[in-house]
């Protein structure tokens, strides 16, 4: 895959309210990149409006649920208008929740998928069309580690990300001959408000006292992966660490995270 150029890039971000969505849109803007960002809390994407006008970037918004086919649409007419094309979409927008599968109920499950795999699906789907006009484009997913591993108390979004995860790896067979790459980005605990965000939080997950890596530090090494054009990222070892425990010996780190649950 290409070398690409982040300087001009027309670039969508999702989920740019808080946290790695934010960052990922700061990095951007400092490399040089076009940007159009969005989420529904408008003050926030407000004042991310207006930091990143200040310093000279190009920053275009639309306020909404990710959820909403009309949010989406609006999404594409504001590409289509200000770009005419799209280089870069980065689905980053997601939610979790923390607790077993049994005690929750469907709807839990239905707005986990909503959030985390139809919404990036379709906005994807709807702008394919304008990414094949683009210079070097590339579809980016922000799955996560969970993407590769299932551990208990967090089902729901476990599997939205292990969707996300084989949707991106047959998108990327299907697009990547007709020059469009696609890239999975699978961090490991981060420091953002997505604990904060939870759509339920009916138990607690241990390793959260630990602390993770930053969100800043996320958007530098997705934003270098870009550049490189790869296909998948992990990005701590931690983080790889656990996914190659998994495939090697599934039964052994399925007996350990057992014991989380
Ligand atoms: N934090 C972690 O430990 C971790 C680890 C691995 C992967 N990830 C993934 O990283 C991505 C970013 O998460 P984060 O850690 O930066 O969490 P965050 O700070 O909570 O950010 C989540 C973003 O998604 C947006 N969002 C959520 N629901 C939305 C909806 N229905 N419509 C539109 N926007 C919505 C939020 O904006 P509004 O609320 O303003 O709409 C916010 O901007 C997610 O996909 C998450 O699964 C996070």
């Amino acid at each position: 895959m290409a070398w690409r150029k982040i300087d001009g890039a027309r670039t969508l971000v999702t989920g740019c309210s808080s946290g790695i969505g934010r960052e990922l849109a700061r990095e951007l803007a400092r490399q040089g990149a076009r940007l159009i960002v969005t989420a529904r809390r408008e003050e926030r994407i407000r004042e991310l409006v207006h930091e990143l006008q200040e310093a000279g970037t190009e920053i275009h918004s639309v306020v909404g649920d990710i959820t909403e086919p009309g949010v989406r649409e609006a999404l594409a007419t504001s590409v289509e208008e200000h770009f005419g094309a799209l280089d870069l979409l980065i689905n980053n927008a997601g939610v979790g929740a923390i607790g077993h599968f049994a005690k929750a109920d469907e709807l839990r499950l239905r707005k986990i998928m909503e959030v985390n795999f139809f919404a990036p699906a379709e906005l994807t789907r709807a702008l394919i069309p304008l990414l094949q006009r683009g210079t070097h484009p590339m579809i980016v997913n922000v799955g996560s580690v969970l993407g590769h591993v299932g551990i208990p108390k967090k089902s729901e979004y476990v599997a939205s990300k292990f969707a996300l995860h084989g949707w991106s790896d047959a998108l990327r067979c299907e697009l990547g001959p007709q020059g469009v790459d696609v890239l999975l980005v699978s961090p490991s605990t981060t420091k953002s408000e997505f604990f904060d965000n939870v759509l339920e939080k009916r138990d607690h997950l241990p390793w959260l006292s630990l602390g993770g890596q930053s969100a800043r530090a996320v958007a530098r090494k997705t934003v270098r992966a870009i550049r490189w054009g790869s296909y998948e990222i992990i990005l701590t070892p931690g983080g790889k660490a656990l996914v190659w425990a998994d495939r090697l010996f599934p039964t052994v780190v399925g007996y350990f995270s057992s014991r989380l649950g």
